[in-house]
C-alpha cells in the first residue's frame, strides 16, 4: 500500500481497477490575465516557468502558461477575445479550476470505460503529436463546469504538451517546498452530494472513505456534508462538500452563490516542512486563515505527542489532527481571487491518511469570520 507522503506517481494498479489512475498530470485553471496569474504563483509560491502556448505557437484563441514546482504542474489560461466559451466562463465563475488532468496509461480506454458507465464525454481520445513523441488526451465532465482530462504521456519526452514551447524566463523566484495535489475538493449544490457520489463510485470506480455529516462539522452558524472519494490506489482524492442548514448560510453556498455553480473549493498541496513552506509562503505575502490561540491550548492532550515544536506551529496557525495511522499538520489560505471561491490547503502528512476532522470546527468557525466581514454570513 502506498502513502501519501512517497512517491505519488508510481506505477502500481489495484486489480479489478477498470480506471488505474498514476496521480495527478495537471491542474488549469481559466483566469482574467494569465500572464499575471503566472507571474503571482511563480512569485508567491514558487513556481518556475515550464512551457507557453498563444498565438506564436499557432494557438490563435488563448494563451496558456505552464509552471512546475516538483510534481505539481499548473496551467494558467486565458482568453484573447470575448467571443470564446473561455470568456464566457471567466463572466460566470470569476478565475477558477477547470481541468483536474489525471494521469493515465491508456487514456482511450479510460475514456471508453467511464463513457460507457455514463460519464458525459467532454472530449474523446484525441492524439496529439509533435517531435517529442505523442501524447493521448480524452475528458468526461464532473460537477459544475468542471472537467476530468485523462492524459497519456507514456510515449512523450517533451517538456509538457505538443503545441507548447519553452517558456524560458530570467526569473525565477526559489521554490516554496511544495511537492504534489494531495486532495482537491468539490462544492456540489443542496441535495447533490449522492449524485456525485454515485458518478465517482459508478463512473470512475472510486470509493467512498470517509463520511462526515453536518454533526461532525457544523458551528454555531454554518454547517456541511463531506464525502471523500479515492480511487483504487489512493493516488486521487476528491472529496465533495454539500452545504447544510444551520442557522445562517454555509460557507459551501457562499462559495457556490460567487462561484455561480459548482466547483473546485481547494486544491491540497503537500510539503515535506509545512513550518518552512508556510513561513516562505507568509513573507511573500499568502494569507492564511487566522486560527485562535485556544486551539492550542489542549491540543497536545488531543492529538498527543508530535516531533515538531507548538509554538511556530501556534505562530503560523497551523492545525494538527490525528488518526489511527499517525497525524498531520494542515493549513488554509484565504481566496485566491477576489471572489471567495478558490484556496489552497498546505498539508504535512506524517501517517496521517484522513483529513483533519477534529480541525473542522476551528477552522470552520475562522471561515466564518471572514464570510461574516464579507457580510455573507
Ligand atoms: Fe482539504
Amino acid at each position: 500500500m502506498a502513502t501519501f507522503t512517497s512517491q505519488p506517481n508510481a506505477l502500481i494498479n489495484t486489480p479489478n481497477d477498470f480506471l488505474p489512475l498514476l496521480g495527478t498530470d495537471y491542474v488549469e485553471f481559466y483566469v482574467g490575465n494569465a500572464k499575471q496569474a503566472a507571474h503571482f504563483y511563480k512569485t508567491a509560491f514558487g513556481f518556475q516557468s515550464l512551457a507557453y502556448a498563444g498565438p506564436e505557437t499557432g494557438m490563435k484563441d488563448k494563451v496558456s502558461y505552464v509552471i512546475r514546482q516538483n510534481k505539481l504542474t499548473f496551467v494558467l489560461t486565458t482568453p484573447l477575445r470575448s467571443d470564446n466559451p473561455i470568456a464566457d466562463h471567466i463572466y460566470r465563475h470569476g478565475d477558477g479550476v477547470k481541468f483536474l488532468a489525471l494521469k493515465v496509461i491508456d487514456a482511450t480506454a479510460a475514456w471508453k470505460e467511464t463513457t460507457e458507465r455514463g460519464g458525459k464525454s467532454y472530449m474523446e481520445p484525441t492524439i496529439l503529436n509533435d517531435n517529442n513523441g505523442k501524447v493521448v488526451i480524452s475528458g468526461i465532465h464532473t460537477y459544475g463546469e468542471t472537467v476530468h482530462l485523462f492524459i497519456e504521456k507514456e510515449n512523450y519526452n517533451g517538456l509538457f504538451m505538443p503545441g507548447f514551447i519553452q517558456w524560458k524566463s530570467d526569473y525565477n523566484p526559489s521554490p516554496t517546498g511544495l511537492l504534489y495535489v494531495d486532495h482537491c475538493v468539490g462544492n456540489v449544490g443542496w441535495n447533490q452530494m449522492n449524485t456525485w457520489v454515485k458518478f465517482y463510485e459508478e463512473v470512475m470506480g472510486f470509493k467512498n472513505i470517509l463520511t462526515f455529516d453536518d454533526k461532525d462539522i457544523s458551528t454555531e452558524y454554518s454547517a456541511l456534508m463531506s464525502k471523500v472519494m479515492s480511487n483504487g490506489n489512493g493516488f486521487v482524492k476528491f472529496p465533495i462538500n454539500e452545504p447544510a442548514e444551520g442557522k445562517k448560510k454555509s460557507q459551501v453556498e457562499e462559495y457556490l452563490d460567487f462561484y455561480n455553480g459548482e466547483g473546485v473549493q481547494h486544491v491540497a498541496i503537500a510539503t515535506a516542512d509545512i513550518v518552512k513552506t508556510v513561513k516562505d509562503l507568509k513573507s511573500r505575502g499568502i494569507e492564511f486563515l487566522k486560527i485562535p490561540y485556544s486551539y492550542y491550548e489542549n491540543i497536545l492532550d488531543r492529538v498527543g505527542k508530535i516531533d515538531e515544536d507548538l509554538e511556530p506551529l501556534s505562530e503560523l496557525g497551523i492545525l494538527i489532527d490525528r488518526d489511527e495511522e499517525g497525524y498531520l499538520l494542515q493549513i488554509f489560505s484565504k481566496p485566491l481571487q477576489d471572489r471567495p471561491t478558490l484556496f489552497f490547503e498546505i498539508i504535512q502528512r506524517k501517517g496521517a491518511k484522513s483529513f483533519g476532522k477534529g480541525n473542522f470546527k476551528a477552522l470552520f468557525e475562522a471561515l466564518e469570520k471572514e464570510q461574516a466581514a464579507r457580510g455573507n454570513l
